[in-house]
């Protein structure tokens, strides 16, 4: 007997929309949209929504309750919503926005519990807001190095990180909110952001807050560029991320080199 023998009827696969509306999908995720018997979905956008539908007329929106004061009820009331259809036999595709697994605790919620439950589960790789920022800001991780963190948890657990290798801060207008976003909400946090930061780099320092475009080529990405102390006053919204470019290349180890060999090398 195989290990597929051994598993229940019904199936999830989570697949993401990319950023950009229609031009991100990939080939495999659009078909299993195409092909679920069930087609549950938690996008940001209502054109995304439409052309979902069109796709699959199964297709109905995740309950996204936001009055809730901790994020994290919802979240477990999602991955609920979408194991109930799996449970019933059916093959379920779920689809968040951008990569599903970049930042989405109920879509890796989701492919646990399947998983622990006996179902066939899997998640498809999607193109993230970081991935649209490489193209739009011309970063190349492979430069200087690349470092990611949640913005409230690379400040609550002090990270430490290199400032001489590019930072990427994700969700900085929900830092310390562990509800959802209200207009203005953002302004504390990220003071006390900008002033940490300035712990690494001068006042000075360039930074940007970027915004993937959604609906491109009809708008184009915003790539703010500011110095450092004017972060606190930026305009930034639900789906702004910040860029800390690096202070510089760290400096060589000659040790190292000469220890792999590279130092007569030029
Ligand atoms: C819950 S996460 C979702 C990330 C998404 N799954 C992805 O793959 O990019 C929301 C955060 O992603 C980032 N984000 C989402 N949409 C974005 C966009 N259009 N441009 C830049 N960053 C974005 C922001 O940091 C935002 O606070």
């Amino acid at each position: 007997m195989s290990f597929e023998d051994n598993l229940q009827a019904g199936s999830l696969t989570i697949v993401g929309t990319g950023i950009q509306l229609v031009g991100h999908l990939t080939l495999g995720a659009q078909a299993h949209i195409v092909q679920a018997d069930k087609l549950l979905f938690a996008v940001a956008d209502p054109l995304t929504a439409k052309w979902l539908r069109s796709l699959n007329a199964t297709a109905e929106a995740i309950p996204y309750n936001t009055d809730r004061t901790r994020r994290k009820e919802t979240y477990r009331e999602m991955v609920e919503r979408i194991l109930t259809e799996v449970r019933q036999g059916l093959n379920v595709c779920a689809v968040f926005y951008g990569h599903p697994g970049v930042f989405a605790d109920p879509a890796h919620g989701a492919l646990k519990q399947a998983r622990r439950e006996g179902f066939k589960a899997q998640m498809l790789p999607g193109i993230s807001a970081e991935d649209c920022l490489f193209a739009d800001v011309g970063l190349d991780p492979g430069v200087n190095g690349c470092q990611s963190f949640e913005a409230t948890d690379f400040l609550i657990r002090r990270r430490k990180f290199d400032p001489t290798c590019a930072l990427i801060l994700w969700q900085i207008a929900m830092i310390g909110n562990l509800g959802f976003y209200k207009e203005g909400s953002h302004l504390h946090g990220l003071t006390v952001l900008a002033e940490v930061l300035q712990e690494y780099y001068s006042f000075d320092h360039e930074v940007i807050v970027y915004e993937a475009a959604v609906y491109y080529p009809v708008c184009e990405p915003v790539i703010k560029r500011i110095p450092l102390s004017k972060l606190p006053e930026a305009n930034v919204t639900p789906v702004s991320t910040l860029y800390v470019p690096p202070l510089g290349p760290a400096p060589l180890d000659r040790e190292m080199m000469a220890r792999l060999g590279m130092e007569n090398r030029g």
